[in-house]
Order: structure tokens, then sequence, then C-alpha cells
């Protein structure tokens, strides 16, 4: 029998909702024939797919980061403003495709305000200039009677954007980046960029380019950059065919967020810095199937890599006090939660906990006890893509949990992901203090098997189902049975 264990009072930090953020890049079907699709039936009269609107409208999605990822680092936005018949058509080398800039930021600012989302804009510092950089705080945020704001009037947008969020370059450690740098040279070339982006608006908050936590990029760079940014990212994919090499894998991604925060408080501390600096987990995924630019990237997702995802947002939501902001890593068809084709679209298995943690999650993150069975990676699991990499933070809890309550401490939400491909668990929940459970409601995501996917003919195999339950009275102690291979979200509401 399994236990766990939940006391109200023992915060671990405000939830951000900035951690249910997306990502959107110009890669393959991602922004045209995903987002935006000018003259199709499904769009609206400004080029929007309203069904994928629909579909991110369930997502709840806070932020939004935008163009790239790789594409940004030979990105020149100035291509992508004023009349669309006059943007040039470049080639792209990132992922070796022809950019057409019928999309810009316009566009983007747009289809943000559209869906009340905040933008997160990332800077190109492969191939371009800071004085690129600057002006493009500049267009966005300008007040005054200059150049770049005067421009953005010209196209027909009066109000200033209010970007507040911007990353300083993108995978700027990676070979794969057009103009990648030894982490000695990003701090200094980030510096020069955070330099004249901070002073053309002052308000912006930087994000800083950062690798896993735990590499040498990492020591070089926070210590270097700490008085500058205000986030520090981290990106990180796992993904493996063998289930438990799956969904053990995110136990990298706590890897990563402890290793970043002890060299961030460490900068802080020597350096005497004030201010906070956060993480911004700005690409994670599930991600291991598709990666050439002929694929396009698009992943079909199976209830293990729901699953994965769920322990991912725990692992987000147990980090609470410096996980500030999250970007899956894509939104729509390039390894994403969104499927579309020019007729409609079916939302992939990992859209279900997604929706389902942003629709349930409370605002304070708590501390649980949890005693479940352990299990360590077999020699097969360990060869499995990834297995490797992790198999010393094992054994693993088959149940991976987290809790979060409103403010006022009437509501209470439990995430269980029960990660035994063949057996349910059995568990004890206790509260720590006396508590009147007036409703208990149960969302579940599950499907047949590990392997069960959706497709545009089966759209619903993998799926998240309400019940609920009988309140059990004046009680402190629950019992639950957790079903094999699932994802449950319980919402206890407590007199
Ligand atoms: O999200 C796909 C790619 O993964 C992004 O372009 C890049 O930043 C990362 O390597």
């Amino acid at each position: 029998m399994a236990k766990i264990h939940v006391d109200m009072a023992r915060s671990l930090g405000t939830v951000d909702r900035k951690i249910f953020g997306g990502f959107v890049e110009h890669l393959g079907r991602c922004i045209y024939g995903g987002i935006y699709e000018e003259g199709s039936l499904l769009s609206d009269e400004q080029g929007f797919r309203k069904d994928v609107m629909a579909a991110v409208r369930g997502l709840q999605t806070p932020v939004l980061r935008w163009p790239g990822g790789n594409f940004v680092s030979g990105y020149h936005w100035t291509d992508g403003i004023g009349p669309v018949e006059k943007r040039p058509r470049q080639l792209e080398l990132a992922w070796h495709s022809v950019e057409s800039n019928r999309f810009g930021t316009d566009e983007f600012m747009e289809y943000c305000r559209v869906l009340g989302v905040e933008p997160y804009l990332c800077v190109n510092m492969g191939s371009g200039t800071m004085d690129e950089a600057r002006a493009w705080v500049e267009y966005c945020n300008g007040t005054g009677d200059t150049y770049w704001a005067n421009l953005r009037r010209q196209n027909g947008h009066e109000e200033p954007y209010n970007v507040k969020y911007w990353g300083l370059g993108n995978e700027m450690y990676g070979d794969w980046q057009i103009g990648h740098l030894s982490p000695e040279d990003y701090v200094k070339k980030a510096i020069e960029f955070a330099k004249v982006m901070k002073w053309t608006d002052p308000s912006i908050q930087l994000v800083g380019c950062g690798q896993q936590g735990w590499h040498a990029w990492d020591r070089v760079v926070i210590e270097g950059l700490a008085p500058w940014i205000d986030y520090y990212s981290i990106h990180l994919y796992t993904g493996s065919a063998n289930h438990y090499s799956n969904v053990f894998a995110p136990a990298l991604a706590d890897l990563a967020i402890k290793s970043s925060q002890a060299l961030i408080e460490a900068a802080r501390f020597t350096q005497k810095i004030k201010h906070p600096i956060y993480i911004a987990y700005d690409e994670w995924n599930v991600w291991y199937r598709q990666h050439t630019p002929e694929s396009r990237l698009e992943e079909q997702y199976t209830l293990s890599d729901a699953l994965a995802v769920s322990v991912y947002l725990n692992t987000f939501i147990r980090h609470s006090d410096v996980v500030k902001m999250a970007n899956l890593a894509q939104l729509v068809n390039v390894i994403a939660p969104i499927f579309t084709s020019p007729e409609g679209l079916f939302l992939q298995t990992i859209y279900h906990p997604l929706r389902l943690y942003a629709e349930q999650m409370q605002e304070i993150a708590l501390d649980v006890h949890v005693d479940s069975e352990q299990m360590a990676l077999t020699t097969e699991q360990e060869q499995a893509p990834w297995g490797q990499h992790f198999a010393n933070l094992g054994p693993f809890q088959l149940l991976d949990v987290t809790a979060t309550r409103d403010e006022a401490g009437k509501v209470l939400t439990l995430a269980v992901v029960n990660r035994d491909s063949e057996r349910a668990h059995e568990t004890t929940i206790k509260l720590a203090e006396e508590a009147t459970i007036t409703e208990f409601t149960a969302y579940e995501v599950n499907g047949p098997e590990v392997d069960s996917l959706n497709s545009f003919t089966e759209q619903a195999v993998v799926a998240a189902q309400e019940r609920v339950l009988e309140a059990p009275g004046s009680v402190r102690t629950l019992s639950y049975t957790f079903p094999a291979h699932s994802l449950t979200v319980l919402r206890l509401q407590l007199a």
C-alpha cells in the first residue's frame, strides 16, 4: 500500500502560471499550416486557424516564446514587418527551408493579443547585431518620437506592445547554431546586447541562455551574466520508446534545475546581487523520434509520453520557488500537443495532462511525502535512449506526486502519475490537519496501453475522464487506487 502525506502548511512556493507557457518556432508546420493559414476555411480574416486557437485556449497558455529556437539565430526581424508583398523570401539555414516572412512581429503580437497571451521574444545573437536587437525593443516598446517606434505606428500599431520578456539568443553553446560561441565569448557579447536593450527599455526582463546546469557553459555564463539577467534558461528534451526509460527520464529535469539553482545562488551570494534570478525552462518536451528537417519534427505521442510530460510538470511545481517560467516546445505540429491537417486537427496524448494541470493546479505548491514502490532501471532500460544518462539517479518511485492548494486552503489538488505499466497502486492519502472533504473529483488521463496514441481517425484513444466521487465526510484519510499507466488529478474541496 502506497502512502501520500500532505501538510497544507508546508508551502514550497507560489506556482507561477508562466510554467504552463508555450513556444512557437518557424519550423516545419508550426507557424505556417499550424497557427497561421491564410485563405483556409478554418481561419479567421487575419489568417489565424480558429480550431487551433480554440485548442490553445484549452491549454490556458499564459506566455508564448517566438520566433525560435534554432531559427532565430539567422532571423532578421525587420524582414517580417511592413507590407506583406514586399517582405523578402529568405533561405533559412537552421531547418533548410524558405522563410516567406508572411508571419512577423506584428502578426505574432496580434496572435498573442487575441489569445490574451504574454509575448516572449528571443533575439538573434547568431547572425544578428546588437543594434538589431535594441531596435526590436524600440519597435515593440518605444513610446517616443523615434524611428523604430514611429515605424511601428506607420505599420498600424499606435500603442506599444510592452514586451516584457526577452531572450538573449538561443542555445548559443551548440555548433548546430549559426554563430555559436564559447561561454566566455557569449558572456561578453550578451552583456553588450543586454546593455543596449535595457537602455532602450529599462523595464524589460532578460533571459540568459543556459544549457542544463551541469556544464562548464552554465558555470561561466551564470557567473558572468548574473548582474544582467532576470531568468536563466534550461533546455532539455528526453524520450525513449522504452516506457520506463521514458517516464523516469524527467529526473534529469530535476537535476538540471537543482544544478542551475545552486550556480545562480552562488553567483548572487558572491556578487552581492539583490534581484532574484529565476529559471525559465524555455524548451522542454518528450522528443526522440523525429529529428530531420524532412520529418518536420512531427512526433506522434503515446500514453507513455503523456505520463512523462506529467512528471515534467510535477517537477516544475516541486521547484516553484525558482522555476517561474516553462515553455513546452512546441505548440502545434512540431513536437506538439496539437496536430493539424488542412481539414482539421486532433489532440495528441500530451495535450490532456497539459490542459488538466493548467485547469486544476492551485496557487501554492506543497511539499508532499510519498512512499511508493521503487524501481531501478534494468540493463535493457539503461541501454534504451536516455537510460544511460540518468540510471545513476534511481531507484525511482513508481508514483510521482505533487500537491497544490489555493490561498484560502479550501481546494487541494493532487497530481499523481502511476508509472507502473501493469499494476494499479492502492494508496492511502493522509492530510496532516483535520479537514472536511465536501467534494471529491478525480480527473484521469489513461488509455489501453502505454503505446496507445491518438490520430485523425481515432481521436480519443488516450483522453481525460472526469469522475465525481462520493465525498467521504469529515476525514483526514482517503484511500484511492491509481490505475496502471495513468495520471490522476484529485481535486478535494475542503470545508
Ligand atoms: O524545438 C526544436 C529545437 O530544439 C529548437 O529549435 C532548438 O532550440 C532546440 O534544439
